[in-house]
């Protein structure tokens, strides 16, 4: 791929039949040789944007390029480019991991020491080869998807996509499939684009994040740098109980080093430029008016700070809810 930018989209818009629209004029760039997370919560456009990347849906407008050559009828170049991993599985369960490698091999014609050469290499990087001759059936949900996602490198794509690719998992399953990702993206160039509605697992694998929202872009770029957008610390003091927090809150709320400040209970969540530095005032405020501080931490701010900051939701209720939840008790935003 000659271009820096592995895939593109320019003002892509999708109305699905009967008027729905998912994505409104989106643009974004995924850097060539990055692991980048389309970050956003349920309903967000994310399944959208990955189907039309890969050709299982077409966008209403808008231009989609791949390996800097723009869409066109033939899609075949783009098979060969891209792999992809949807949200449920295309393992052919009544069949063997090696015989689900070899069919996909098949399926794009590869030459037979092609063939042989690539099932072995990525048998032993999945750990699949340890498996046996068990049935896929019997597979746990951790070792379905390393399978899942070695069958979509066969062909030995350039880029890697794919559709909320834990979202089954336990914590464990979740990890091993990251921990064997992380090592083929050491073992080959690879561009590799994942869509997750989990903050921390954009946080922690993503270099770079796309945060989508009602279709549009919210923002783009590292997970450091989006961080750097909420200036400040985040500060929670554990008063004795929620009468303690209102009351304290009355006394926070108007101190002009205070950026934002809520009640979650009996805690006190403040936002203030220096953490560290305001606290013994903020303590010493409410002590002063009777009221006891249990507990005090103090903590960068999230990456649903940033969320919150930019589109006025709290990223996790919109996600459960699938639709926004004001946070009424927010004194200002941040
Ligand atoms: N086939 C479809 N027909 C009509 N509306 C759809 C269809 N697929 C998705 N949508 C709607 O488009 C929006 C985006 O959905 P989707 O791309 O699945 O979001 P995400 O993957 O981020 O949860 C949602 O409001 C969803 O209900
Ligand atoms: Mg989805």
């Amino acid at each position: 791929m000659a271009s820096e930018c592995a895939l593109s989209f320019d003002r892509v818009t999708k109305v699905y039949r009967k008027g729905k629209m998912a994505l409104s004029e989106l643009s974004f760039e995924v850097p060539r040789g990055t692991t980048t997370a389309l970050l956003g919560p349920n309903g967000a456009g994310k399944t959208t944007a990955i189907k039309i990347l890969v050709g299982l849906t077409e966008p209403t407008s808008g231009r989609v390029e791949i390996g800097g050559m723009p869409f066109s009828a033939d899609r075949r170049p783009f098979q060969r480019l891209v792999g992809y991993v949807g949200q449920f599985t295309s393992v052919e369960v009544t069949a063997t991991a090696q015989q689900n490698l070899e069919l996909q091999a098949a399926l794009f014609r590869l030459p037979p020491a092609v063939r042989r050469q690539r099932i072995e290499y990525l048998s032993h990087l999945f750990e699949l080869d340890r498996l046996g001759d068990k049935r896929a059936m019997s597979l746990s949900g951790g070792q379905k998807r390393r399978l899942d996602i070695a069958m979509a490198l066969v062909h030995d794509p350039q880029i890697l996509i794919m559709d909320e690719p834990t979202v089954s998992l336990d914590v464990e399953g979740e990890r091993e499939v990251w921990q064997h990702l992380v090592a083929t993206r050491r073992e080959q160039e690879l561009t590799l684009l994942f869509s997750t509605h989990y903050l921390d697992q954009a946080d922690r694998y993503a270099e770079n994040i796309l945060f989508i929202n009602h279709g549009r872009l919210v923002t783009a770029g590292s997970p450091t740098a989006l961080k750097e957008l909420v200036e400040g610390d985040t500060i929670t003091l554990s008063c004795a109980d929620s009468n303690a927090a209102a009351r304290g809150y009355e006394l926070i709320e108007p101190l002009p080093f205070i950026e934002a400040v809520s009640v979650q209970g009996a805690n006190l969540i403040a936002v203030a430029k220096d953490g560290p530095r305001v606290i013994a005032r903020l303590v010493g405020q409410l002590q002063e008016a009777g009221l006891t501080v249990e507990q005090v931490q103090v903590s960068r701010p999230s990456l649903n700070d940033v969320y919150t900051l930019l589109t006025g939701d709290d990223f996790e209720a919109v996600d459960a809810a699938g639709r926004p939840i004001p946070k009424p008790q927010f004194g200002r935003p941040f």
